[in-house]
């Protein structure tokens, strides 16, 4: 309308008129932009709560946020039809399977981590000492370590300094914790639990330096007080470094609500992440309602370090070859071997064949969190042709918006974790600390739709595919998902990580169809077992692992496939790296 009195107007005609229509028209527009923006805000007011961050500045929200960057129209570089290894899958999904974005039974389970009766509060306990700690790796390992430090500092009833991020891991982040984290929130949040100061006080800092311990992997509480307490009432602070996983996964029902706490009450992000994290929520919403979020973790040192190999020749041999000298101790596998096992991450052009198998088809909106692909382009083309609507933070948010978070690897993991963990289903392609610590999170807010690629099962599978034919491919692809799609029970409780699989906070209401008095009562049972003499030193995860609770028989909905294994083999991984005192491993787009 605007044109049509513009162009009147330049045609020098009836210029009063022009004016009105003018100021009409702009009038109309701005009524139906406040609509628009109106019925918008409130969705993205929601979006904020269920995020949980510190009150936002709407009118500045408005302003950063309602433009979609152009380059997110981008065509792919080839299409469906072009790439002859995409000739017999289908564009759409099989519209026979069901519960494709949600499990079935997910609204019959909630996240609870509310202290019982019996937790006493702080005010009752006199305090031992300091902690503080160095909390290494990337940001996710870092968020284990943090969440497990308040969990030892509660333990020893020891004061809590807010948690230093190590700047020297692989990832050569130097934020601080108050860059990463809302501090006042932090300490505020877990007021009634353990006393936590941003600093030493003064008087304590001029009397005692702090005294480094560095704690074995997955320390028993019982470690902590007969092996560390000592040493805390002796020398009145400690510095626990490289703290990452030092605390068992086995903790009593009190402690491991404390773990969720802190990590899904008291951990939130800065407000420019959060802030940032929405803007990107928000556009996927408005492109396509719901989305995919993929963790792909395809990048050039993922790939060296667990040393697999895709066909790419001599010159993908010498090129992850060059990549993998910088883990000096790591040995020499076959890479054949090791992805037959399903030791490998899926080709983002696997990963796009599961999920079509799987029931999303190519009308779905496909947000990928990743680094650098290796192979760039080429790599990525058959994903892109199978899900055309694909984006990435670049794609969605303008440079200059991205522009403070470049260059801190941490934040921009943070943004990615904050449009992962709001996706309606999540696809993690590996076993590291952000698939992890998101499944865990996903699962406390009522089992979000989470699939972990089974690459035991899927490895082989993809060398029949072209053999099977499609339909058989497909059937195969969702039955070795079975245990692997973010379903509740689907993880005994117990088993492998607890960040992973926090069985303690998740609570059934009264009336779900999946209800076993029984297999709870068992289970129960096993955690409340006081430790035992073996425990007191560090507790060994193999051997607490593979312990077996023996009820996989009763229930197609518990997995039967041993699925601590993987976790397992990350777990031993990063410990037979971690002790022989070399760089901290890449465990993903930490
Ligand atoms: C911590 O305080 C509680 C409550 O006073 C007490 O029962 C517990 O033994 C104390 N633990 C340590 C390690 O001091
Ligand atoms: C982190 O804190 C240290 C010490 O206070 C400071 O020197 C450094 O600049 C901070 N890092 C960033 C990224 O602000």
């Amino acid at each position: 309308m605007a044109r049509a009195g513009r162009s009147r107007l330049k045609l020098g005609g009836l210029p009063a008129l022009s004016t009105v229509a003018l100021v009409c028209g702009s009038a109309l527009l701005v009524l139906a932009l406040l609509s628009i923006v109106g019925s918008r805000l409130l969705d993205v007011e929601s979006l904020h709560y269920r995020l949980g961050g510190p009150p936002f500045n709407v009118a500045e929200f408005r302003s950063s946020s309602h433009v979609v960057p152009a380059q997110v129209r981008k065509k792919p570089v080839a299409t469906h039809d072009e790439l002859p290894e995409l000739k017999d899958v289908p564009r759409e999904a099989d519209p026979t399977i069901q519960n494709v974005w949600k499990p079935q039974y997910a609204e019959f389970y909630y996240g609870c981590s509310d202290p019982s009766d019996s937790y006493i509060s702080l005010s009752n306990i006199e305090q031992n000492g300091y902690i503080m700690i160095d909390a290494s790796g990337g940001l996710n390992q870092q968020r284990t370590g943090i969440t497990d430090s308040v969990v030892v500092a509660r333990i020893l009833n020891a004061t809590l300094v807010v948690p230093v991020l190590d700047h020297k891991s692989f990832w050569h982040d130097p934020s601080n914790f108050s860059d990463i984290f809302d501090v006042e929130k932090f300490i505020s949040t877990l007021v009634p639990d353990v006393p936590i100061l941003k600093k030493l006080p003064r008087n304590i800092e001029k009397s005692s330096s702090p005294y480094p311990m560095r704690i074995p992997r997955k320390a028993t509480p019982i470690y902590y007080e007969n092996r560390v307490l000592p040493k805390l009432l002796s020398r009145q602070v400690l510095r626990l470094t490289k703290f990452d996983y030092r605390l068992s996964n086995r903790l009593e029902q009190d402690l491991q609500k404390l773990r969720c706490r802190v990590n899904y009450k008291a951990l939130h992000f800065t407000q420019p992440i959060i802030k940032m994290g929405q803007i990107l929520v928000e556009r996927m919403r408005r492109l396509g309602g719901r989305y995919i979020a993929l963790h792909l973790r395809y990048e050039p040192d993922m790939l060296a370090f667990s040393g697999c190999y895709y066909g790419g020749g001599d010159k993908e041999r010498k090129e992850l070859g060059a990549i993998r000298r910088r883990w000096k101790t790591l040995h020499t596998k076959n890479p054949d071997k090791e992805r037959r096992n399903g030791k490998c991450p899926l080709t983002p052009t696997e990963v796009g064949l599961m999920l079509r198998a799987l029931g999303f088809g190519e009308d779905c909106h496909l947000y990928v969190a990743s680094g650098d692909v290796y192979g760039g382009e080429a790599t990525l083309a058959p994903l892109k042709a199978l899900f055309p609507n694909y984006y990435t933070k670049e794609t969605l948010a303008t440079k200059d918006e991205l522009a403070p978070f470049q260059g801190y690897s941490s934040r921009m993991a943070a943004i990615d974790y904050t449009v992962c963990d709001e996706s309606d289903a999540f696809v993690a392609n590996n076993n590291g600390n952000m698939a992890r610590i998101l499944a865990g999170h996903r699962r406390y807010n009522g089992h979000k739709r989470t699939i972990r690629p089974n690459p035991k099962k899927l490895s082989p599978l993809f060398l029949t595919r072209e053999a099977l034919g499609w339909e058989q491919f497909a059937l195969k692809v969702r039955h070795h998902q079975k245990g692997f799609m973010g379903d509740p029970n689907e993880v005994r409780p117990g088993r492998g990580e607890f960040h992973e699989n926090p069985a303690a906070c998740i609570c059934e209401k009264p009336n779900s169809p999946l209800h076993k008095p029984a297999f709870e009562k068992l289970t129960l049972k096993k955690q409340d077992k006081p430790e035992s003499k073996e425990d007191i030193d560090a507790e060994d995860d193999l051997d607490s692992d593979s312990e077996d609770v023996g009820i996989d028989t009763e229930d197609d909905l518990v997995r039967t496939e041993f699925v601590g294994q993987e976790v397992l083999d990350a777990g031993t991984e990063e410990a037979r790296l971690e002790d022989s005192e070399v760089e901290e491993i890449p465990t993903l787009s930490d």
